[in-house]
């Protein structure tokens, strides 16, 4: 018999024994799929985010070994309705009910907490039609919402390219002053980057997955900096400022100590008034100079589109984007 329960991120041996089977079951099938490294899920699951806490689940057999593990995270700011979740069950020890006993965990978890849509996610291969994924949740009467697709860029882009690339950027974009930094955001910006790190989420194409609009402000997003400092992580980020002052746009990518050939690729977003000036580009490409200088061993940097994001993947594949998986996200509504 299978039994589910929450794991306590703070018993070193109960968290590490989880994480290695759900990273067994998120690997199989996947070439380099980079999730988090161990000292980085650590910190994530011991210091829980005030905006987005979330939970491990794990799922064990008579002999209380561990065959599945999954996570539960509960938005504290917006979309409180939602319930995300990722189940990972080792490919040895599926098709056993262990998937189904660990969902029915994270429903049971939903309802405790009053949320009634839950969202979850599949990294499928490019290539693979039959990921396993696509049955569980179709079993489960959970719905398709949105493709998004990962792409690779490897590192480091010559400098002539970017050299290219940033006159070409600046054929439209030089009223504009690009600001790049690392780390914590200077306070200077701080409000304003605030206010547009509350927008991606509804102004980037999220398919049939509705989201509120988000809730930042400093004191979000110097917890957020907090964090990702804890996990080890170094946030590079770069802006563009219109000549009255205003921040318009901005990029983010991400290296961790912790797998230090690696990058991502995070949030870019220009103000619906300011597109059409090549400041997708212009921020990209100063951002990632900024990264590869200091970091010249990060060898790729990924980075996620949904695919009718057309004005950003032709920004991301300018720069030597390609296609390297897909990611699906599939929601399904609680009935009472
Ligand atoms: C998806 C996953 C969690 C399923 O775990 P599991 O323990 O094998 O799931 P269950 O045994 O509870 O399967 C329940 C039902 O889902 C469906 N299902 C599961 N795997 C399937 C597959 N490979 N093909 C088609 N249907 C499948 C079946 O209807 C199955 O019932 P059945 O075995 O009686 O036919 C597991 O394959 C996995 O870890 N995949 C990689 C990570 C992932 O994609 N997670 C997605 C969920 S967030």
């Amino acid at each position: 018999m299978t039994t589910v329960r929450r794991v306590d991120p703070h018993d070193d041996a109960a968290f590490r024994t989880w994480y290695d089977t759900y990273t067994v079951g998120f690997e199989a099938g996947r070439t380099d799929p980079g999730g988090w490294t161990s000292p980085e899920a650590a910190a994530v699951y011991r210091h829980p985010s005030a905006a987005f806490p979330m939970a491990p689940f794990g799922a064990y057999d008579d002999a209380d070994r561990c065959v599945g593990g999954a996570w539960a995270g509960l938005p504290q700011r917006e979309n409180l309705q939602r319930l995300e979740l990722n189940i990972c069950v080792p490919p040895e020890h599926r098709r056993q009910g262990i998937g189904t006993a660990l969902l029915d965990a994270l429903i049971e978890f939903a309802r405790q907490n009053g949320r009634t849509n839950l969202i979850g996610g599949l990294h499928i291969p490019v290539g693979v039609t039959d990921w396993p994924g696509v049955g569980f949740f179709t079993k489960h009467g959970f719905t398709h919402g949105i493709t998004e697709v990962r792409r690779r860029q490897l590192l480091p882009v010559p400098d002539d390219r970017l050299d290219a690339l940033a006159a070409k950027a600046k054929e439209r974009a030089s009223d504009y002053q690009i600001v790049s930094w690392e780390g914590p955001c200077p306070d200077e910006y701080a409000e304003q980057y605030a206010n547009l790190k509350a927008l991606l989420d509804t102004e980037a194409p999220t398919g049939e997955i509705s989201y509120d609009v988000a809730e930042w402000d400093v004191e979000r997003l110097r917890e957020d900096e907090a964090n990702l400092e804890r996990q080890g992580r170094t946030l590079y980020a770069t802006v563009a400022i219109a000549p009255d002052g205003t921040v318009v746009a901005h990029t983010q990518a991400v290296v961790t100590k912790h797998d230090p050939s690696r990058g991502s690729q995070w949030d870019t977003l220009v103000l619906t008034e300011h597109r059409g000036h090549r400041l997708g580009l212009a921020v990209k490409v100063a951002n990632l100079r900024a990264l590869q200088t200091a970091h010249p061993e990060v060898t790729r940097i990924d980075t996620w589109n949904a695919e009718e994001n057309g004005p950003m993947v032709a920004v991301n594949e300018e720069l030597g984007y390609r296609i390297f998986e897909y990611n699906q996200g599939w929601q399904r509504t609680l009935t009472p």
